[in-house]
């Protein structure tokens, strides 16, 4: 059995510095590992960044993040990454991670992800440049998440988004905005190589709970959706939990 803690779209800033730490006290007791499902910043500048790196650094349990769109805004996502690996947070763009966990070896692959929408409803790579430009953001990042979790040798996958895999955990959000929340190319991703959860953030109006078509469980964990600090997702390989 492992025991992740999750959350995404904390949205901190300058005067939020040493609030949400207090918060996270008690996670060495609870999970094996924390994810964070970007939009960690509210405008993504250097100084955000910071107190990012600075309220999840030393947590006792290994911190693995993706960046959201609100951590790209400033242009400073490098910085960014930078200060949070500098204190020991694990960023993940198209890469994957291993954590040896007492319950097995948890793998967690992440990518921000991009828009794009979902199967039947969805972008195409037609037209404009800056059209196609848009798919093939959405499409790549759906192959570099796929690509680093079939590269990863561990007992439990975990594929750690921002934006959704699948509409269902966009219920509650205008189903006109739901291309620019997620794209299915990211559940196909999750499906094809045996996940066990699916992670994300970025629909603050959306729904905690989903599932691929293949089964993988998906989990919003938007804080305005949890609504509590960090939500815990048990895991045992046979998808329950
Ligand atoms: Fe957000
Ligand atoms: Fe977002």
């Amino acid at each position: 059995m492992i025991t992740i803690a999750a959350v995404g779209d904390v949205h901190l800033d300058e005067a939020m510095r040493g609030q949400y730490r207090e918060r996270l006290a008690g996670l060495p007791d609870e999970a094996d590992a924390l994810l964070l499902a970007g939009d960690l910043t509210k405008h993504g500048t250097v100084d955000e960044g910071r107190v990012v790196a600075e309220e999840f650094r030393d947590l006792g349990v290994p911190v693995i993040a993706v960046l959201g769109n609100h951590d790209h805004h400033s242009d400073a996502q490098k910085e960014i990454t930078e200060l949070m690996r500098g204190e020991g947070i694990t960023v993940l763009e198209g890469e994957g991670t291993v954590v040896d966990c007492p319950g097995g070896r948890l793998g967690v692959a992440g990518v921000k992800g991009f828009g794009g929408g979902f199967a039947g409803k969805c972008a195409t790579e037609f037209g404009e440049r800056e059209t196609k430009d848009f798919v093939r953001h959405g499409r790549e990042a759906a192959e570099a998440l796929g690509e680093a979790l079939r590269g990863l040798d561990a007992d439990l996958l975990v594929g750690l988004t921002h934006y959704a895999p699948v509409k269902e955990t966009l219920t509650g959000e205008p189903p006109e905005i739901f291309p620019f929340l997620g794209n299915y190319l990211l559940a196909e991703a999750l499906d094809d190589s045996g996940a066990a959860l699916g992670v994300h953030g970025h629909a603050h109006a959306g729904t905690e709970c989903g599932v691929t078509a293949g089964g993988v469980r998906v989990r919003n964990v938007a804080l305005p959706v949890l609504r509590r600090p960090y939500a815990l997702y048990r895991l045992d390989g046979a998808g329950g939990g």
